[in-house]
């Protein structure tokens, strides 16, 4: 449909997370007039779930050299060094920028930030706020600044496509808006300048971590656009979610990494900790090796899940230190103070996304990419734990450094470029909301974290199959699904769906998050390089 309504603005953030909402502030600041929009209400992203807290060198003896070393090691060959510099130096100050904003970390006793450890790191450099409530805090300081500051804000604005002028330079992007006054419908604003920061992809599984809002939206905008994305394939499944039961889906609850950085153990339901003699580091391994630990010992054992033993923490340090798993916990009727915690793997974070280059630019001119969307090159085969919420703080300030630039080198507001009328790009095939659970289910089974030619193939046709119905219906008789945001959800999880299969399946080795049964091993002459996927415009 065309846009009932437009406006304009020098840049658009689109998503409100950590990344979306540094960037939004940091344009604000840099006197750019911006406008958030953002699927539902400005604090329902994934950041507000981040449980263990934010990485940077900011104790003691830490230097940004040992923090980008674990960070290389875990990315398992795959890291842009450069990229991952710059996150390691810039983050100690991008984090004290963002306490001057209003967050409010845990200090030590001795008046400094309180830092704990998680997976892969060396040392204690993770910052955590209200005990495991570190997202909520940032959100909670970031969306009452965007408040204060009066920044322009549309909730319930799913994005749909991104505009380009006739040299296929950004010019803005189309909305579909449910019930905000004026913006209601479908509607665009108009901007030289787009930054994505819609987050990740969990829901194009059964089970994760990721809340429901996680449906791989900037990925697919920016591959219907014809961006470049990378890395796909590595998909991170955090070793530890509370099992729920092997048929729960949707959002699982997460039991942060920082349980087993103070001292929790992995064990089998004999009692036996089966990371010794894994990894130097045992329960503190890198991220992928501890969810391959446990999948093999519950592979061995014909398990469904293993268990997380903090018994010995007592009841203080559980209600004081770890309030929100306790909660969640305790709501489904387990005591970890008296008893082993059950967890398993489950979908976490897309290490891959939206291509971009040091200053967060991607490969359509105007259009930004930050935080899980984008593929920085920082977490390469397997994401660090705690450098997430440090790559959207650090690459949010980078890119608006860019436009702000560009700004004040030419004005964004004088060049505002004219789209391309809505009506005159290509029509998509939509699919029914009703496919989502297929999707869903067809990539736990054939895509999840042990993955084979056969597993992936199966998933790729049943996607395939999809997507044709889909293709088929609006080729044959001009006929779609209604449009709206579970229909554009689900076909957002179909696209980012088969562009991952076909990167899985491209990918012959096992190397960070990416577990092929078929091929068991690293394979460096072959694979020491990325998977970089654009589609034809015209085609998808
Ligand atoms: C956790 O608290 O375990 C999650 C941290 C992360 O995903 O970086």
């Amino acid at each position: 449909p065309a846009p009932g309504w437009s406006i304009a603005a020098d840049v658009v953030v689109v998503g409100s997370g950590v990344a979306g909402l540094t960037a939004a502030l940091r344009c604000e600041a840099a006197g750019l007039d911006t406008v958030v929009v953002t699927k539902a209400r400005l604090d329902d992203g994934s950041t507000r779930w981040a449980q263990g807290g934010i990485a940077a060198a900011l104790g003691e003896g830490d230097t940004p050299e040992q923090h980008l070393d674990d960070t290389l090691v875990a990315g398992a060959g795959l890291c842009d060094e450069q990229a991952v510099r710059l996150l390691v130096t810039e983050g100690p100050d991008a984090v004290r920028r963002l306490i001057a904003t209003g967050a409010h970390f845990d200090e030590s006793e001795e008046g400094g930030l309180e830092l704990t450890r998680e997976g892969g790191h060396h040392r204690r450099r993770i910052a955590h706020a209200g005990g495991d409530a570190t997202g909520a805090e940032i959100s909670r300081a970031l969306v009452e600044a965007v408040r204060a500051r009066g920044l322009r804000t549309i909730e319930n604005a799913l994005v749909l496509d991104l505009l380009t002028d006739a040299e296929g330079r950004t010019a803005g992007v189309t909305l579909h808006v449910m019930g905000e006054g004026q913006h209601d419908g479908v509607g665009a604003v108009h901007a030289p300048a787009v930054v994505l920061a819609t987050g990740g992809m969990g829901q194009v599984f059964s089970a994760t971590t990721n809340p429901s809002v996680s449906t791989g939206d900037g990925v697919a905008l920016a591959l219907r656009a014809g961006a470049e994305v990378s890395d796909l394939e590595f998909v991170q499944f955090h070793p530890t979610v509370l099992f729920l039961g092997a048929d729960a889906e949707g959002q699982q609850p997460l039991v942060s990494e920082a349980v087993r950085g103070e001292g929790a153990h992995l064990v089998d339901a004999g009692g036996t900790r089966f990371m010794l003699g894994q990894h130097e580091l045992a329960e503190l391994a890198p991220r992928d090796i501890v969810a391959k630990g446990i999948m093999r010992r519950m592979q061995e054992q014909g398990a469904e899940h293993m268990y997380l033993d903090a018994r010995h923490f007592g009841a203080d340090m559980w209600e004081h230190r770890f309030p929100t798993i306790l909660a969640a916990c305790r709501a489904h009727g387990l005591d970890p103070v008296t008893e082993p915690i059950p967890v398993a793997p489950a979908a976490h974070y897309a290490s891959g996304g939206v291509r971009t280059d040091s200053h967060g630019r991607t490969t359509v001119p105007g259009l930004y990419a930050c935080g899980e969307v984008a593929c920085t090159g920082v977490h390469g085969a397997n994401r660090l734990a705690s450098n997430s919420l440090l790559e959207g703080l650090v690459y949010a300030e980078r890119i608006v450094a860019d436009i702000a630039a560009a700004h004040a080198e030419n004005g964004l507001r004088a060049r505002v470029p004219q789209p391309v009328p809505y009506d005159e790009q290509p029509a998509h095939p939509l699919l029914a909301p009703e496919a989502r659970f297929a999707i869903q289910r067809t990539m736990t089974e054939g895509a999840g974290v042990l993955r084979s030619e056969a597993s992936l193939a199966t998933a790729a046709a049943a996607l395939d199959r999809l997507h044709a119905e889909a293709r088929d219906a609006l080729a044959e008789n001009g006929k779609t699904a209604e449009p709206g945001v579970d229909t554009w959800e689900t076909t957002n999880l179909l696209c980012v769906a088969r562009v991952l299969v076909a990167a899985a399946r491209l990918r012959e080795e096992t190397r960070g998050c990416h577990w092929r049964e078929d091929h068991a091993d690293r394979d460096d002459t072959d694979w020491r390089r990325h998977i970089v996927v654009r589609l034809d415009p015209d085609r998808t």
